[in-house]
């Protein structure tokens, strides 16, 4: 599926598939399965024409599109290293009228993480292809206040006319041509002032127009709707209204101002009633006060629905759903009920009375829990990460239009619904289903395939990781005992691979943790305590040193001793191991480089982003750079620049070669002739291959990790920042080696008889310290500059 792109009021164009003529071969990509999607899911919006259409739409990993199997399609996946934040979405937008008509309000920050302007995308085909109008101000789809909306919305009586309300100040703006042009709409006053936090300048900004809700009942169709509320964020007042298809504008009078931001607006057409949920925080993680409340259209009369009084309340109100085809049915959500459980109630009599998911009397009794499609999201061991079963985070909540049975809602970590609501209703026992497949959300910090273990171990942000037993299956659990939010990093010994280091985030577990098993089992690393920082991690060959990369400087461990500092490693230097030698670990700094051991430096690079290391040869080590990749074949103690055609590299792993290859394949992120992509080197540098494509762009490259087996040939991981991991295999034929000029490799690698590599060397080899004995104040001062440096150690020294 390619993506058609132009640029507001200028004619579309098809862009060429094949970029800057890089060479590439073709790859079938896949998901490796999580399953139940991982990550927060704040908006799920149905279409009220289309019979089981709907869609999703993700903070960091793109928008999706509802199948009739209750799986998902992803939308985006076209995303790469230009448009990455076109992952972060905003808002979404279904045509009621030309229920092919879709729109995706984009961008991932308004502050300076996302240097670029945000966009409208529009699509005439439910999300197959889609064009682009840039937007002249930043939209904010992984900033504060995500879950609130939709600020994006269609006229159902006249498509034309869409309105959506900005961020940061900058209020209210329209179209009245599908999209294809914006302006501002001058005679909205009210942009939103609340903020978070003035603490960064992530929380400090403006979160704007909450939502735009027509009032579908006051025009019949074709003819543009008068009646337009739009909710702000704003303590005071929130609620506003036209009566003139938007040309002015009013404070609907009687809202109660208690000092609650409206996250919700929801048309009751039948009713013509608008219900608001309000929360005392922008969400999604906070809220400790609020109210429901409805606003009768017809009366002008504001009514308080809220399931708690505020005397009893600790938590803000989120996702709020009715029934279209029971008028009078109504759902809202707690935005975060952290503890014992996530709340929602159901209401048949337009919110007089109210039936709660679980009262104190039945809890925990929960027996309506199905989570076969994403078994790890209970973990039912001891150390249980997700105590949780109706979730938190629940700003998405939604009713099918069409089947009042199926309901569908977004939590931190997956969709929830199921296809029996109506039973809340008599036996109050409905399923409560993990209804996210195809869903993949997760931001991936590390993979690894060890040597005679798994096909896959990963480490996952928020979700901890896992040890995948299958690409295609669910994991049961994810790695526990010791239990991590966040997992860093990975590592296997190469001489001992079973052997396993891991790395994560927790409040009360050692944040460091070995295996003996592969990774199915685990121990804390008792060298290191529970105020040890968590960090990237190596693992010597022969299993007995551990050395931890944390914020707080390098820590190695040996023998289970007592982590202790590494003084001479810069902070922050990626690190890795070797393979064979039991003894020798690298460090890659871009900073003031103090090294104990040798410090190369690497060409003119001003920061190393990864070393890899053979995992059969000793001392056969690669690094990516700011400007490149260099190999070392001597431990480190001479690098050469690989290809003067590669001017950059991020993630990258080597896998196994073909059998006639004299190499391992290295795959990764690298801007090979000026083009930034996935690419692979089945010959050391000297022929490179494009293998991400138009529909596989991976998203941003410097923030993705990869992986690869050293077992399968053309088996290659890619861990992305929000759209879970991808493996990927050879579908096409690899490009004739026919390496260009610009390509020309300075080095090439053969394998000797004997088995060990041997490298030729053209020219540019770059600059070593030429001192075997280089001492430690030696190299720290000549060092002492912004060049990238390479260090290996010998960790005996410790
Ligand atoms: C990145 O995506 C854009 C839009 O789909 C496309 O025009 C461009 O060619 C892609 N770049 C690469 C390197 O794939
Ligand atoms: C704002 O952020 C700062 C720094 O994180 C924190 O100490 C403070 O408690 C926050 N204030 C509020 C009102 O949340
Ligand atoms: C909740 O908000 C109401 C209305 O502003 C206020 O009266 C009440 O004190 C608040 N409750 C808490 C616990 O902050
Ligand atoms: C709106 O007010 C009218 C007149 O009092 C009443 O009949 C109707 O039930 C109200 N609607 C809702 C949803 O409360
Ligand atoms: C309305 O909800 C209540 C509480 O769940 C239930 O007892 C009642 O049967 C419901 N009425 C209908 C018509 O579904
Ligand atoms: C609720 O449904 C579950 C699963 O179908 C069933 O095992 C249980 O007995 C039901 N409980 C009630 C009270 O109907
Ligand atoms: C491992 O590396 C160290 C440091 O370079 C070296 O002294 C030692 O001989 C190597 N050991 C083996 C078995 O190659």
């Amino acid at each position: 599926m390619r993506s058609l792109y132009c640029v507001a009021s200028v004619a579309c164009s098809l862009l060429a598939a094949t970029v800057n003529g890089a060479a590439s071969q073709a790859f079938s990509w896949k998901n490796v399965r999580i399953g139940g999607g991982g990550g927060f899911v704040p908006g799920i919006i149905f279409n009220p024409s289309a019979k089981g259409l709907a869609y999703a739409r993700t903070d960091i990993g793109g928008a999706y599109r509802l199948n009739s199997d209750d799986s998902w399609t992803p939308l985006t996946d076209w995303a790469n290293n230009t448009n990455w934040h076109d992952w972060g979405i905003d808002a979404l937008a279904t045509d009621p009228i030309d229920t092919n008509r879709l729109y995706l309000a984009v961008g991932m920050y308004t502050n300076d993480w996302d240097p670029n302007m945000g966009s409208i995308l529009r699509s005439t085909d439910q999300g197959a292809t889609w064009a682009e109008t840039k937007l002249p101000f930043k939209v904010g789809g992984n900033m504060p206040g995500r879950g609130v909306g939709e600020r994006l919305a269609i006229d159902p009586n006249q498509n034309s006319i869409l309105y959506f309300g900005a961020r940061s100040g900058h209020g209210l703006y329209k179209s009245t041509d599908y999209g294809v042009t914006w302006s501002s709409v001058t005679s909205f006053t009210w942009p939103g002032t609340y903020f978070q936090n003035a603490s960064s300048s992530y929380t400090s900004d403006p979160v704007g127009i909450a939502w735009v809700t027509f009032d579908s009942t006051s025009a019949s169709p074709g003819t543009a709707t008068p009646r337009i509320f739009v909710g702000v964020m704003d303590v005071g007042q929130s609620v506003f209204r036209s009566e003139d298809g938007g040309s002015t504008w009013a404070w609907v009078s009687g809202e109660p101002m208690m000092g609650f931001l409206p996250h919700k607006g929801v048309l009751s057409p039948a009713e013509k009633t608008l219900y608001i949920s309000y929360a005392n925080g922008a969400g999604p993680y906070d809220g400790s006060n609020g109210t429901v409340h409805k606003y009768n259209i017809s009366t002008g009369v504001w009514t308080d629905i809220s399931p708690t009084s505020l005397s009893a309340t600790n938590y803000g109100y989120g996702g709020l759903a009715v029934d279209l085809q029971k008028p009078g049915t109504l759902m809202v959500a707690a935005l975060n009920d952290w503890w014992p459980d996530e709340l929602i109630w159901r209401s048949n009599d337009s919110g007089k009375t109210w039936s709660p998911i679980w009262a104190w009397s039945s809890y925990p009794s929960r027996n309506f829990y199905d989570i076969s499609a994403a078994p790890w999201l209970q973990d039912t061991t001891s150390t249980a990460q997700f105590v949780s079963q109706v979730g938190w985070m629940v700003e998405a909540l939604s009713i099918d239009p069409f089947d009042s049975n199926h309901w569908l809602y977004g939590t931190g970590a997956t969709i929830y619904g199921g296809h029996d609501l109506l039973k809340w209703d008599s036996g109050h026992n409905v399923t409560l289903k993990s209804l996210a497949t195809g869903i993949e959300e997760t931001a991936v910090q590390s993979l690894l395939t060890p040597p005679g273990g798994p096909p896959l171990l990963s480490a996952v942000g928020d979700i901890g990781g896992f040890y995948h037993s299958s690409l295609d299956i669910a994991p049961s659990q994810a790695f526990h005992n010791p239990t991590y939010g966040s997992t860093h990093d990975l590592d296997y010994a190469g001489n001992k691979p079973a052997n396993i280091v891991r790395s994560g985030e927790s409040s009360t577990a050692i944040q460091v943790a070995t295996s003996s098993d592969s990774g199915v089992t685990w121990s804390a690393d008792y060298g290191a305590s529970t105020s040890t920082p968590p960090g990237k991690v190596a693992y010597s060959a022969d299993a007995d040193t551990v050395l931890l990369m944390t914020s707080n400087g390098p820590l190695v461990s040996k023998f289970t001793a007592t982590f202790s500092a590494v003084s001479t490693l810069p902070s922050g230097a990626v690190i890795a191991s070797d393979k064979k030698n039991n003894s020798v670990f690298y460090g890659g700094s871009g900073g003031s480089a103090v090294t104990f051991a040798k410090t190369v430096t690497l060409g003119s690079s001003t920061a190393v982003n990864q070393i890899r290391v053979h995992p059969t040869v000793a001392g056969d080590v690669w690094a990516t750079t700011d400007t490149g990749l260099f190999h070392s074949l001597d431990f480190g103690n001479t690098f050469t620049k690989v290809s003067s055609g590669v001017t950059a590299g991020y993630g990258f792993a080597l896998g196994a070669g073909s059998t006639t290859a004299e190499y391992p394949v290295i795959y990764g992120f690298f801007t090979v002739d000026g083009t930034t992509a996935l690419f692979k080197t089945e010959d050391a540098g000297l022929n490179w291959a494009m293998i991400s494509d138009a529909a596989h762009g991976f998203g941003s490259a410097s923030a993705n990790c990869v992986g690869a087996d050293m077992s399968i040939y053309g088996r290659v991981f890619v861990g992305t920042n929000g759209r879970g991991i991808f493996y990927g295999s050879p579908s096409g034929s690899l490009p004739s080696a026919t390496a260009s000029s610009s390509q020309s490799a300075s080095g090439s690698a053969a394998k000797t008889a004997s088995g060990t590599p041997t490298i030729q060397v053209s020219s540019s080899k770059i600059t070593t310290t030429t001192s075997q004995a280089t001492t430690l104040t030696a190299a720290s001062s000549s060092a002492a500059n912004s060049k990238s440096t390479l260090v290996s150690t010998t960790i005996s020294s410790y």
